[in-house]
């Protein structure tokens, strides 16, 4: 696979970067997954403005040519990769840059940030979009700027592989008695016909599927209502899923083995994911 390291496109076993970079130190950096499908990058504008959201959060600043020229860097990743049928990812990250000695504060005089892109071939989950997953609840230990999209993902990880240690897909995450997101997606509960999920705050990542999901049910006359679900009202939701740009539309059928609803993919479920699926193949 090509990629696309500091202006130049190689092999990715030829990328390397700096022991003094500041995402290797400090997690300093952000990044962004997209996904691609017959070469068309899907909602890449609202991506790219969470990007430029994070950096701006981190206080990195980018050229306006270098932060122009990232979707066609994607672009042409996919294309040199051989990437243009089908399903793909791109993944974007900037830190940044690499400075030595290493100091908390940030290089003076400013460094050119690291800039990163990938693209790979991406095979969607659909067996377990038609049968749902199994989850536990674990506490979202994690800083309060999770809006962010940072590549500080150490809670996310170990959550991540908690859930799998324990034989199950994902993790359901709880703060303050209310449940947030999942270690890589959002989180969404079905009550009585109306969404329930987390509002965006500093306290989720502000899902790009998640906005999706929300103009579907505006478009089909769903109501959603932005009230985090508590820990103790999660038993009671009639449905539960999970969005996110690799996840897609995912059902949860358990949570600590214990069924949400039926224990089945409900119907409000399988409907956003019809329509999502439709809006992904670019149908509609
Ligand atoms: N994860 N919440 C978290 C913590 C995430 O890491 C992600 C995405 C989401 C869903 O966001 P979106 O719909 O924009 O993909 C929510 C990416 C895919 C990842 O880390 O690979």
């Amino acid at each position: 696979m090509q990629v696309f390291l500091n202006g130049s496109i190689v092999e990715h076993v030829d990328a390397s970067v700096s022991v003094a970079d500041r995402a290797f130190v400090f997690g300093d950096g952000i990044y962004e997954v997209i996904r691609v499908v017959n070469g068309k990058f899907f909602m890449e504008n609202e991506h790219m403005a969470r990007m430029d959201e994070g950096l701006a959060g981190l206080k990195i600043h980018l050229g306006d040519d270098q932060r122009g020229q990232i979707p066609d860097i994607g672009r042409k990743l996919i294309s040199i990769n051989g990437l243009k049928k089908g399903q793909a990812k791109v993944y974007i990250q900037v830190t940044r840059g690499a400075a030595w000695p290493r100091t908390h504060t940030f290089p003076e005089p400013p460094v050119d940030p690291t800039v990163y892109l990938a693209a790979e071939s991406f095979t969607p989950h659909a067996e377990l979009h038609k049968k749902g997953v199994d989850t536990i609840t674990v506490s979202d230990v994690r800083w309060s700027r999770c809006n962010l999209k940072t590549v500080n993902l150490l809670p996310n990880t170990l959550a991540k592989q908690e859930a799998k240690e324990r034989g199950v897909n994902s993790a359901v995450m709880i703060r303050d008695g209310v449940i947030t997101e999942s270690p890589n997606a959002n989180i969404f509960g079905v009550k009585n016909g109306v969404l329930r999920t987390y509002p965006a705050s500093n306290y989720i990542l502000n899902g790009i599927t998640r906005q999706a999901v929300i103009t579907i049910a505006e478009e089909e006359g769903i109501d959603v209502n932005l009230q985090p679900i508590g820990e103790n009202e999660l038993f009671e939701m009639d449905e539960l899923f999970f969005t996110g740009t690799t996840t897609d539309i995912q059902p949860i059928n358990r949570v600590n083995d214990r069924n949400i609803g039926t224990g089945k993919p409900g119907s409000v479920c399988k409907n956003i994911q019809k329509i999502y699926n439709a809006k992904l193949a670019g149908d509609e």
